[in-house]
């Protein structure tokens, strides 16, 4: 659905001329392999799939752009591999294989899986750097501070604490923000010249409220540019960090794992691009990211890009964290939930609902907790499932007439109208990077539909009201399955093929004119699921 021609001829008297239009494009994170996945990157893969497609829905003739993948480099990488005994890029093809094959059990509709092991990517990094080492950008320097392997960042004297525990001598040394391990380094690195980029961020953001959503981090990050920015270290000596990319002309030295990173959301678009320097695709639109990574994506990323003077990220979501009991959901806590798991117990329609109406604001920590997950099932199950079975069962079938009166329809005018406007009470939900509320939206129209259904009791009434009951209803499943698709696409399909609406009758503008066709009864919309 995803994948349209980037091509669209337009009429010139002469010939057909060829108008690009710049895919729609977004990001996850690219994901470290050293463990399996877990739902809070499942999160991340479903939070961008339902922009995505919601995107594809409202503009069928703008291809979009989904960029996921691993991030395979760094320290973290190299230890886990020698932990297990594997070189590290082997190591790395089969977690990262998880991710891919996670995204596809989700319907995650990715367009380009990148790995940064790729050697597509190797040249990428080494022109960024080779351009910012051009413009003076890019010096040698000694370095002396923190490093966390577990966070893969640098920390100052002031970002780290030392903590005495009973047993443990010397005191631990953790990041204050994270609480991860720490170990002391003094090294010669290249360093990157961050600080000349402050005045040009700060004015940018304030200048675009709406390009860091939530709102808070945005006013965080108008607030930690007020004060000087310090230049960033971006390599690593090669006797500690092997598993990397050299340093273009100083193969002594491996470019830091962020750096390096942060350039596959160019990569996977194709840079260097071809014929000099035109881009088919960025900036990208909207970038989904956790709370814990947001300065590598407005504050490095974007001075990176305003050096090559490539326009910045035009939106960036940085999302809350799932918790377990109310503690961070992390591969090191071992409290982690198995997202396959989760999707054989519940079936993908479920999940999806569940992080999408639980995570959906975006902006506090939210528990994953199992009997909520199945109270979530079981109200989607009794609001969607069980509205397409009674409107659909024999009982109303057999006795409806063939037309109704004005009259009849009446009872129904409320749901019709909500039915009729939500499309757009969804679209400004979604404007607003509401994505809970843009689902409860339907489900309030779905819910609206079972009660006048249960009022007008065509089972038992006139053959006439059976009618205007089995219209009405229809006409509401419709228009809510074609806005289900980007949050839930594998039941809101089955749903329109059993109410009989084409493919060609699915896309957005069908939520105002549409038709049904033949309808099919008892189809299970939702799978028999292992519980
Ligand atoms: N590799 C970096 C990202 C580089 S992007 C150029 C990284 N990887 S990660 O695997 O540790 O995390 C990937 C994403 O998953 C991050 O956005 C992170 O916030 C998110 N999550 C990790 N744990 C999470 C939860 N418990 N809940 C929600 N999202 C979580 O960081």
């Amino acid at each position: 659905m995803l994948r349209h021609s980037v091509l669209l001829k337009a009429c010139t008297p002469c010939r057909w001329a060829s108008t690009i239009i710049k895919p729609w494009y977004i990001t996850t994170p690219i994901f470290y392999p050293n463990a399996v996945p877990h739902i809070g990157h499942l999160y991340s893969l479903v939070t961008a799939d339902i922009f995505a497609r919601y995107h594809a829905l409202k503009n069928p003739l703008r291809p979009v752009s989904f960029v996921t993948g691993t991030d395979e480099h760094g320290l973290k990488i190299q230890k886990a591999a020698l932990n297990k005994g594997l070189p590290p890029k082997e190591f790395c093809d089969a977690i990262s294989l998880q991710f891919r094959k996670l995204a596809h059990e989700a319907d995650v509709n990715f367009t380009r899986f990148i790995r940064t092991s790729e050697e597509a990517h190797y040249t990428s990094v080494e022109h960024v750097w080779r351009q910012l080492d051009k413009l003076g950008l890019i010096y040698k320097g000694s370095y002396s501070g923190w490093y966390s392997i577990t966070d893969e960042c640098f920390y100052t004297d002031s970002q780290i604490v030392h903590i005495a525990e009973e047993g443990h001598t010397p005191a631990r040394t953790v990041s204050k923000e994270t609480g991860a391990t720490v170990e002391y380094s003094s090294e010669i690195n290249y360093m990157f010249r961050l600080s000349q980029f402050r005045e040009a961020l700060l004015e940018h953001y304030s200048s675009d409220p709406e390009s860091v959503v939530p709102l808070a981090h945005h006013a965080h990050l108008v607030s930690i540019l007020q004060s000087p920015l310090e230049d960033i270290s971006i390599s690593r000596p090669r006797s500690r960090l092997s598993w990397g990319i050299p340093v273009p002309n100083d193969p002594d030295h491996t470019v830091y794992v962020w750096f390096d990173a942060l350039i596959s959301y160019l990569t996977a678009i194709g840079y260097p691009w071809p014929n000099s320097g035109v881009s088919q695709g960025w900036p990208v639109d909207m970038q989904i990211i956790g709370k814990d990574i947001v300065r590598f994506h407005t504050v490095y990323l974007p001075a990176v890009l305003l050096a090559l003077k490539l326009p910045l990220q035009r939106q960036i979501l940085a999302h809350a964290h799932w918790t377990s009991s109310q503690k961070k959901m992390s591969k090191s806590l071992g409290n982690t939930t198995d997202p396959f798991q989760a999707i054989k117990e519940f079936g993908i329609d479920s999940v999806r609902y569940y992080l999408a109406k639980v995570g959906g604001r975006f902006q506090d920590d939210v528990d994953w907790s199992h009997v909520q997950v199945t109270k979530h099932d079981k109200e989607l199950q009794a609001v969607l499932g069980n509205l397409y079975m009674r409107i659909t069962s024999p009982a109303i079938a057999s006795r409806m007439a063939p037309e109704c009166s004005a009259s009849d329809r009446e009872p129904f005018i409320p749901l019709l109208e909500a039915s009729k406007a939500l499309p757009s009470v969804l679209s400004n939900y979604m404007d607003k990077v509401n994505v809970a509320d843009a689902l409860e939206a339907i489900m309030d129209v779905l819910r609206l539909a079972n009660k006048c259904l249960t009022d007008a009791a065509p089972w038992k009434s006139s053959p006439e009201v059976a009618r205007a009951s089995y219209d009405s209803c229809l006409e509401s499943l419709r228009v809510s399955g074609i806005c289900l698709q980007p949050f839930m696409p594998r039941v809101a399909g089955k749903l329109l093929d059993a109410l009989g609406v084409s493919p060609a009758e699915r896309s957005w503008i069908n939520g105002q004119v549409g038709s049904i066709g033949d309808v099919v009864a008892g189809v299970r919309l939702f799978p028999a699921v292992s519980k």
